[in-house]
């Protein structure tokens, strides 16, 4: 009897042990898989101020697009009247990126000419200058009552911004030179990280899968990268407004990275002309399909709501 309770209770013990081992591997196994590891506080706050930085910089972007409760304007901004020489019209003229440019620098950026000029200033030096709190006051007309958002976007949204222009502005002048060169920059690296991060489900192998444009002026990575790099800059950092494109913010790249991956992104094609051979190769996997702003069931708009 004794030895039978014994050998029950080392039999017990034993498959105790190996049961939680077992679960335990599986905890490791799936935990890792499907849900995030347990966050310290520390990282949870890092990782929610870097989604704000992104966050912003797709409001920076296309705020409408970025949210989903706000209504887009009809009317030119209340600024606009106030140049003449960038002739949009509407909602393009609410875009902080249509006054202060993709380079930060308004007038003294790329926007210094050609179709975008508006004479307007950057924000690069104000948000070196200015605190969060500043930057906050600047877009509820704290120094310019016709540069009030409030009406148009919530407070979320203005501290969200204020996030983004205080920490996650660049300085693109690293980058590319004036003339949208990029400055070094591997493209073996470049088209390394394509691979591993574009390619998949979403720009294809050579960056024609999604057309930002038309099918009679499409748009593809390639034409952004080579035509407006300081677009493709932001773009790669902060993500697409209302698409799944993932932020480099959020998943820390380096600059180097980002250098690297324009470096090879311009060299892929960026007009018809360039994919009708790259089409026949792939264009038979549904790539080019996916459009962008409608390849996502009721989609176009919502990075989600603002952070609290
Ligand atoms: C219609 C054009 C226009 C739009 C759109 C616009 N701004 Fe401005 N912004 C201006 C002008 C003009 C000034 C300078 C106003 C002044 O100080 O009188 C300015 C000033 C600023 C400043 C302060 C710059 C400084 O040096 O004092 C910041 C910061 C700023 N804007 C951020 C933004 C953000 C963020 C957005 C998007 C939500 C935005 N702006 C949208 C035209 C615009």
């Amino acid at each position: 009897m004794k030895r039978i309770t014994i050998a029950l209770s080392i039999l017990a013990v034993f498959t105790t042990t190996a049961w939680s081992q077992m679960r335990g591997d599986m905890r490791g196994r799936s935990s890792q898989q499907i849900f995030p590891q347990q966050y310290s506080q520390e990282q949870y706050d890092k990782l929610n101020e870097l989604m704000r930085e992104s966050r912003g910089g797709q409001l920076y972007d296309n705020w409408w697009k970025t949210t989903i409760d706000t209504e887009k304007p009809k009317k030119d901004h209340p600024l606009w009247k106030e140049q003449s020489t960038n002739k949009r019209s509407g909602y393009d003229t609410y875009r902080c990126k249509e006054c202060h440019g993709w380079d930060y620098r308004g007038k003294d950026g790329a926007y210094g000419k050609g179709s975008h000029y508006t004479g307007f200033k950057g924000v690069h030096e104000a948000a070196k200058k200015m605190s969060i709190k500043e930057l906050e006051t600047v877009n509820k007309g704290g120094t310019n009552k016709k540069h009030d958002f409030t009406e148009h976007i919530s407070t979320n949204d203005i501290a969200d911004l204020a996030v983004f222009m205080k920490k996650g502005l660049i300085d693109t002048s690293k980058f590319v030179n004036n003339e949208g060169m990029p400055i070094g920059g591997n493209p073996r690296t470049g088209s390394y990280i394509f691979r591993r991060n574009c390619t998949h489900m979403c720009h294809g192998t050579v960056g024609i899968g999604i057309n930002f444009g038309d099918s009679e002026k499409p748009e593809f990575v390639g034409t952004v990268a080579y035509k407006n790099p300081w677009e493709f800059i932001h773009k790669v950092r902060n993500g697409q407004p209302g698409t799944r494109m993932p932020s480099a913010i959020i998943n820390d790249w380096s600059e180097k990275d980002i250098l690297d991956l324009l470096s090879f992104a311009r060299t892929l094609p960026k007009d018809t002309s360039e994919i009708g051979w790259w089409r026949n190769l792939w264009g038979g996997m549904g790539h080019h399909r996916m459009m962008h702003g409608d390849y996502r069931p009721g989609s176009g708009r919502g990075f989600g709501p603002s952070m609290e």
